[in-house]
């Protein structure tokens, strides 16, 4: 294969100006991004799986009302200062595991909500002639091995596009972009087609992009066509349909277990797992939840009667 499509993967777009109408009111000024799962936001869960990835630029696409996210990512003395007077270094290593390197946060604006393929299309100017990664914060993978890790050593061996993906329900396709393998179950399934939220009937297969992918930077021709697809929006998606057959373009089954974090029950699944993963509070918060459910289901109360 062409080695210039094998070219390492150095710069990850972010595209963190959606608007969180889902999670209103708390999202009214807070960015949905930093809503927390377990002990951070949903933003740096997504920064850690790039850092544990190889990624050295962290390029958002943010919008306006969206400054906290890079105050997080930014150094803050005054809290350093404070927590390393107390001695609450434990604290302090968390703080400063979300600190970004100097140089490699890189922000641009997406002006006017226009879909997901244009939030990636005004990167182009910070990716450059260059492979890159594309991670939605919205999407939270628990896995022992980050998903975009292990997309990367698969990138190694296949090089091109690849795009993780996972089964879903077939009542359910209209809600993802859904990838046409021809039934292959190769680790690099090779990609026949790719359709953005077709209905049940339509769709080519049950499974679905997940929102993390791997493109090389010749997708940029084709999001700046400014076709519109599915919902009137320009589609990632449909700018990764052009690339097939012109150059490899796999999907990859991961190892872990996704969270759409987009929707308020999967937000709360996700908070649920991360806080019984968690070696500090997940038994307190396991016993927490027996007692709730048993609350719920009245054996509280006739236990208190008995
Ligand atoms: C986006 C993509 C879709 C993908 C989904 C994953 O849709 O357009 O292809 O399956 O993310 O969450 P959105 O959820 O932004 O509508």
């Amino acid at each position: 294969m062409n080695t210039n499509l094998k070219r390492p993967i150095r710069k990850a777009v972010f595209p963190v100006a959606g608007l969180g109408t889902r999670f209103l009111p708390a999202t009214k000024v807070m960015p949905k991004e930093m809503l927390p799962i377990n002990d951070r936001p949903l933003i740096q869960h997504v920064f850690e799986e790039a850092r544990e990835a190889g990624i050295e630029e962290f390029l958002f696409i943010t919008g306006r009302h969206k400054n906290m996210l890079e105050e997080h990512f930014d150094f803050q003395p005054e809290l350093e200062d404070t927590l390393k007077s107390r001695g609450k270094t434990d604290m302090l290593e968390k703080v400063k595991s979300s600190e970004m390197p100097a140089g490699a946060l890189f922000l641009t604006r997406q002006p006017r909500p226009l879909g997901l393929g244009h939030a990636v299309w005004c990167a182009q100017k910070l990716v450059g002639d260059e492979p890159f990664a594309v991670l939605l914060p919205d999407v939270l993978i628990h896995a022992k091995t980050g998903c975009l890790k292990q997309m990367v050593d698969l990138y190694a061996e296949y090089g091109g596009n690849l795009i993780a993906v996972e089964d879903v329900p077939r009542a359910e396709t209209s809600k993802y972009g859904i990838v046409d393998t021809g039934g292959d179950h190769s680790a690099a399934m090779p990609v026949k087609g790719l359709v953005e939220k077709p209905n049940p009937e339509d769709a080519p297969s049950t499974l679905s992009v997940i929102g993390r992918y791997i493109l090389q930077p010749e997708i940029f021709a084709h999001l700046a066509a400014f076709e519109t697809g599915a919902g009137g929006e320009i589609q990632l998606t449909d700018a990764m349909a052009r690339l097939i057959n012109t150059q490899p373009f796999h999907a990859m089954r991961f190892d872990g277990k996704s969270y759409d974090c987009g929707s308020r029950l999967g937000f709360i699944e996700a908070n649920l797992a991360y806080a019984l993963a968690d070696s500090e509070i997940g038994g307190d918060v396991q016993r927490i939840l027996g007692e709730i459910n048993e609350n719920l289901t009245g054996k509280a109360s006739i236990k208190a009667v008995s």
